[in-house]
């Protein structure tokens, strides 16, 4: 049951329109379809196959005339004619019991779909493969107030509405959304005078909460125009909300379904944080009209074509309309986290992988953000004005298609004139580069030399040495900068660059704004690097040396117990101080580095860590830095309030990031007092919650977590904060007893996937509380997925990731975990993707 990329073959026909009618009950609905088929002269005859799972067949027929298909478990087979011929068929489904989210199913009443990767052979017969496109018209009938579907309105009258999609589309691009919905509406002109009809539905008492994604929306629609002359191209374009949903959110042709977490918006109850991801996902899901929708996958080998590009896209808009730094350390952050942590473990594939069981599996951090570096290390070496040259060329030439890593190389080749075959690596090998680097200096010259490894992962034991774009920048003693940045292109394992003419030796400033995905190792002394922390006019790489300092520092704590590094405390406390600098800087620099990741350092040092004493060695550090900022916690606390009514736009999100910081610090020496006010008296959900944080991080809190429950019960999105906050901060011997009450508790329910990873994400997240000795993290875990499984095999897989670490840790934690890991996998009948991950942990 394995697929391979090398086995790919093209349908045998072309779907040149596709009629659908849906009749809808929550039990049984009923789907009629007509299809037109032609065969594919390109392609040699194949027999006759449509994909189709769970559903019940009424009726079929050809031309006409009824025909016995045969069903087979994963679709259908029929006798068919040699020329072009139309398919009818009507089959049943039942959108209510529907609970893996997939295909058509109910949520709050309402109808929705979910159809990527594969989920539109669940709601009708059909070549269920992104290669296939055609145009679709559809009518939906249901007693709904509100009937959608995608492309362009047709009729509509009592009971019905119909739709028309001009545009070619794959069928995981189908959407239907019926429900008792409210729209927020606006419009939009583009650039060449279309007049869009803009809208976001949501249920009733949800309309207070769309103003922010409205203007979210239109800002992309501005952008895309602007920076990569794309267009919007039909008459309405609508976004949905939908409280039950397995990802963030999904780019449907003229409807996008949004997980009601990535789009409704308000001071009072979303975060800083919420505003400026809601913001990316919208554009997100917009941008892939062009970077997807127009041009999209040929195979799902392909995915990172589409999704690598879209990330990178929606990272360049939310640069552009916020920080470009900030936005710049917080994905490096996130990439650390989550790929590094991919690309190291037994779930490692390459951006492009060559092969997988169940496709929802590689919707990972490695195709999504990887994949968005490597089109970034590409712009880099080729340059600002030949990328969207080829990006010109890319839309021009494959508008329509379903195209591939080739196709997109090939765009730029031709404008460049490069051989991109070695770059091609960074598609096909997995695993993260390691990049070291010594330094010479003599009579004026200075060389550094570098070295690449890439360790081996699953199925591939050797590594070829990739393309690396370094960017350094070179600065004197005095801190001044004597070689801005300039960008050297490593090719070999091995290699040197030299700069000539130095009066004295330089300090190396490597690897700026992160221009490429290793990990750099780098020993230098600690004085070099408060003094780029200092002095380096690369933010990025500004912020990573006062994370080298306190790495260095912890990784000492842990192992030889020694104390807190002084230079480090002196350099941050410095930072904090310093009002020239932006303050969400400032709050990047003060950041704990996560545990988990402390974890991957040790291990890649060859220790084995262990949990508690990383989690021991953070608490020390981050009392040490608030002993040492003590005298300004005061000053510094007051500087971060923002006059005004809420606004969440950077300047105000960076002030209350660095109030997030100061307040968990003063909470350390003060009792609490100050949070206990801020949270009394906060009138929007980023001071509210971040007072909750300070005191729960200290294990106090109890009365403001009640009150804050009191508040909040009535609203879904909230709750999941006051869900997640408890687990996430609970000390690591506490934090398994802690989720579990709360799975005890009224409104905790595994059939929200919000909810469920509010307590489950959280916990996971919570490094020496899962991965506490007592093995009740990993147990507890276990016990939940297995009961997930069997109403979500999605969500129970990615939640599975949890456990990819499992081989880093000692053997009394290895064994536990690995139990854990055997029962999962004896569960009767556990779906495939949970087998598929499950396997692959246990075999990495
Ligand atoms: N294409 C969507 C996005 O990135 C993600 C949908 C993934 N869905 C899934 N079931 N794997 O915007
Ligand atoms: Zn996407």
């Amino acid at each position: 049951e394995t697929i391979y990329l090398k086995d790919y073959t093209p349908f045998g026909w072309t779907v040149e329109e596709v009629h659908l009618t849906f009749a809808l009950h929550p039990t049984k609905t009923r789907v009629k379809s007509r299809i037109r088929f032609v065969p594919n002269p390109d392609v040699p005859p194949q027999e006759f196959f449509l994909h189709g799972e769970n559903l019940t067949l009424i009726s079929a027929a050809i031309d006409g005339a009824t025909i016995p298909p045969k069903i087979t478990p994963k679709g259908l087979t029929a006798d068919v004619p040699v020329g072009p011929f139309v398919w009818e068929s009507e089959v049943e489904i039942s959108p209510e019991t529907n609970t893996a989210l997939e295909g058509l199913y109910m949520s709050n009443g309402m109808y929705c779909t979910q159809c990527e990767a594969e989920g539109f052979r669940k709601i009708t017969y059909y070549p269920d493969r992104p290669d296939v496109m055609s145009t679709f018209t559809v009518r939906v009938e249901g007693s709904e107030p509100v009937l959608l579907s995608n492309g362009n309105k047709g009729d509509a009258g009592t009971g019905f509405a119909e739709w028309h999609d001009p545009w070619p589309k794959p069928a995981y691009l189908f959407a239907l959304v019926a429900g008792d919905l409210v729209n927020h509406p606006d419009n939009f002109k583009t650039q060449s005078g279309r007049d869009v009809e803009l809208n976001i539905w949501v249920r009733k008492g949800d309309e207070d909460k769309c103003a922010f994604g409205m203007q979210a929306l239109k800002a992309s629609m501005t952008w895309d125009e602007e920076v990569y002359g794309r267009e919007y191209d039909l008459d309405i374009f609508n976004i949905v909300a939908v409280d039950d949903f397995n990802m963030g959110a999904m780019e449907n042709k003229g409807l996008n379904i949004f997980n009601s977490s990535c789009v409704l918006a308000s001071p009072e109850t979303s975060t800083d944080d919420n505003f400026e991801r809601i913001e990316a996902i919208i554009a997100h899901e917009y941008f892939h009209n062009w970077t997807g929708n127009r041009i999209t996958c040929r195979d799902w080998f392909q995915l990172c074509l589409k999704e690598g590009l879209t990330v990178y896209r929606d990272s360049q808009f939310t640069s552009d309309l916020r920080s470009a730094p900030v936005k710049r350390i917080s994905d490096v952050i996130d990439l650390r986290g989550r790929q590094f942590r991919e690309d190291g473990g037994p779930l490692a594939h390459p951006v492009r992988p060559e092969s997988f069981v169940e496709i929802n599996n590689f919707y990972t951090a490695t195709v999504y953000e990887k994949g968005a570096e490597v089109i970034g290390m590409l712009k880099r070496l080729v340059g600002d004005e030949d990328y969207y040259k080829a990006l010109d060329l890319y839309f021009t030439r494959h508008d329509g298609d379903a195209a591939t890593i080739e196709d997109w190389l090939n765009v730029f080749e031709e404008v460049t004139g490069r051989n991109l075959k070695r770059f091609k690596r960074w598609y096909s090998s997995a695993g993260t580069p390691r990049l070291t680097v010594t330094d010479k200096f003599k009579d004026g010259r200075y060389t550094l030399t570098f070295k690449q490894e890439t360790p081996p992962t699953p199925g591939q034991p050797q590594k070829k040495p990739r393309v690396i774009p370094i960017a350094v920048g070179l600065l004197g003693p005095n801190g001044d900068e004597v070689q801005p940045t300039t960008l050297l292109e490593m090719t070999k394992r091995q290699q040197s660059f030299s700069f000539e003419g130095l009066a004295s030796k330089p300090v190396a400033s490597i690897l700026r704004d992160f221009s490429a995905p290793v990990v750099l190792e780098h020993e230098r002394s600690n004085a070099e690097r408060a003094f780029l922390l200092a002095h380096d006019t690369d933010p990025f790489n500004k912020w990573e040396a006062g994370q080298a300092l306190r790495r260095a520092s912890l990784i000492a704590s842990v192992t030889t117990g020694a104390a807190p590094d002084t230079a480090f405390l002196d350099a941050v406390v410095r930072v904090a101080r310093d009002d020239s600098l932006d303050p969400a800087f400032r709050a990047l620099v003060l950041q704990p580095i996560g545990q988990d990741d402390l974890a991957a350092t040790l291990h890649a040092q060859g220790h084995t860590p262990d949990p508690q004493a990383i989690y021991d060695a953070s608490e020390t550090m981050a009392q040490s830095l608030a002993q040492e900022l003590a005298d300004s916690l005061p000053r510094l606390y007051a500087d971060t309030t923002v006059d005004g009514p809420f606004v969440p736009d950077a300047t105000g999100a960076g002030k209350r990031a660095l109030n997030g910081r100061i307040l968990y610090m003063l909470t350390r020496m003060d009792g609490g007092a100050q949070a206990r006010a801020q949270f009394k008296t906060a009138d929007n959900m980023t001071l509210k919650l971040a007072a909750l944080n300070a005191l729960l991080g200290q294990d106090t809190g109890t009365d403001e977590a009640e009150n804050f429950f009191q508040l909040w019960k009535g609203d879904r999105l909230v709750m999941d904060k006051w869900f997640a906050a408890q687990v996430a901060l609970a000390k690591p011997e506490k934090a398994a007893d802690v989720a579990e009450a709360l799975t005890a508790h009224p409104l905790f329910t595994p059939k929200n996937p919000n909810r469920f990873r509010a307590v489950f994400g959280a916990l996971t997240m919570n490094h020496a509380g899962f991965h506490h000795s007592s093995g009740r993290g990993y147990a507890l875990l276990a016990d939940w997925l297995i009961k997930l499984d069997a109403l979500n095999p999605q969500t129970t897989a990615r939640m599975c990731t949890a456990f990819q670490t499992f081989a880093r840790y000692d053997d009394t934690r290895r064994s536990l975990a690995k139990a854990q890991l055997t029962r999962i996998l004896s569960t009767n009948d556990l779906s495939r993707d949970t087998t598929e991950m499950v396997t692959r942990i246990l075999e990495g």
